[in-house]
């Protein structure tokens, strides 16, 4: 899978960002606290724990967290960056422009990597290598995104992302044409670009090992965790 899918994330999240916290409590039927609580809980983050969030956006997950624990944001979008910074969240201690692919850090800088909805954006391999490079040995990657239907609930997860989030599209497109473009752009995304069905082969060939995954909500997204060899 090439990088393609990055000139669109920058499409879709450069001037979204101040409807972003909305949308995304929207766009996830108010299921992402409870999937970025599941990333804290198997990410088992300590205050010493020096942490990189890949794709941090306006700092949803840093903003749970607050207190405690010290978290590096990344992001490729100006925007999200920018309005990241005017949240002053405490637990996001520097925030940097930077592409994940191209991580801007030494090796072994980082306990912990993260990331949310972010790998369907990326090429998975070199996100992983990326990731590998700058965790210690032992230190651990924990990540999830959408995934495309497939299983047992799968039609009621197609009815989820091509139906219902195209319907919240077209009638958005009245009040917010920005916010319209994500939900209608998501779908297609999710379609395809299916991250998910390789990404644990992907990881060991990366040099991870204790490699884990789930799928949260009846697989509308899937979480993978996985320790630096
Ligand atoms: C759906 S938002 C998620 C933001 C945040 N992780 C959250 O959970 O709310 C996806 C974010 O990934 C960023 N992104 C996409 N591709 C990226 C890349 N290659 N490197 C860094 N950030 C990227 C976008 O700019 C956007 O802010």
């Amino acid at each position: 899978m090439d990088s393609g899918a990055q000139p669109l994330a920058r499409q879709i999240f450069e001037g979204l960002s101040p409807s972003y916290d909305r949308t995304l409590a929207l766009v996830t039927l108010m299921q992402d606290k409870y999937w970025k609580s599941w990333l804290m809980i198997r990410a088992g983050l300590t205050r010493e724990s020096r942490v990189l969030d890949i794709g941090c956006g306006t700092g949803v997950f840093e903003e749970k967290i607050d207190g405690g624990v010290q978290i590096i944001g990344i992001d490729i979008t100006e925007e999200m960056v920018r309005l990241a910074q005017g949240k002053r969240i405490r637990s996001l201690t520097s925030l940097n422009l930077a592409d994940g692919e191209h991580l801007p850090f030494k090796d072994g800088s980082f306990d912990c990597v993260l990331s949310c909805y972010v790998v369907k954006y990326c090429n998975p391999s070199q996100l992983a290598s990326e990731a590998a490079r700058v965790l210690r040995p032992g230190g651990v990657l924990v990540l999830y995104d959408f995934s495309a239907p497939r299983g047992v609930l799968a039609p009621f997860h197609a009815l989820y992302v091509y139906g219902l989030l195209k319907i919240i599209g077209r009638a958005m497109r009245l009040l917010d044409p920005k916010e319209a473009l994500t939900y209608q752009a998501l779908p297609e995304v999710i379609r395809s670009r299916i991250w998910d069905a390789r990404f644990g082969e992907v990881l060991e060939s990366a040099g991870f090992r204790d490699i884990g995954s789930e799928r949260l909500t009846g697989g509308v997204v899937t979480g993978f965790w996985a320790m630096k060899a």
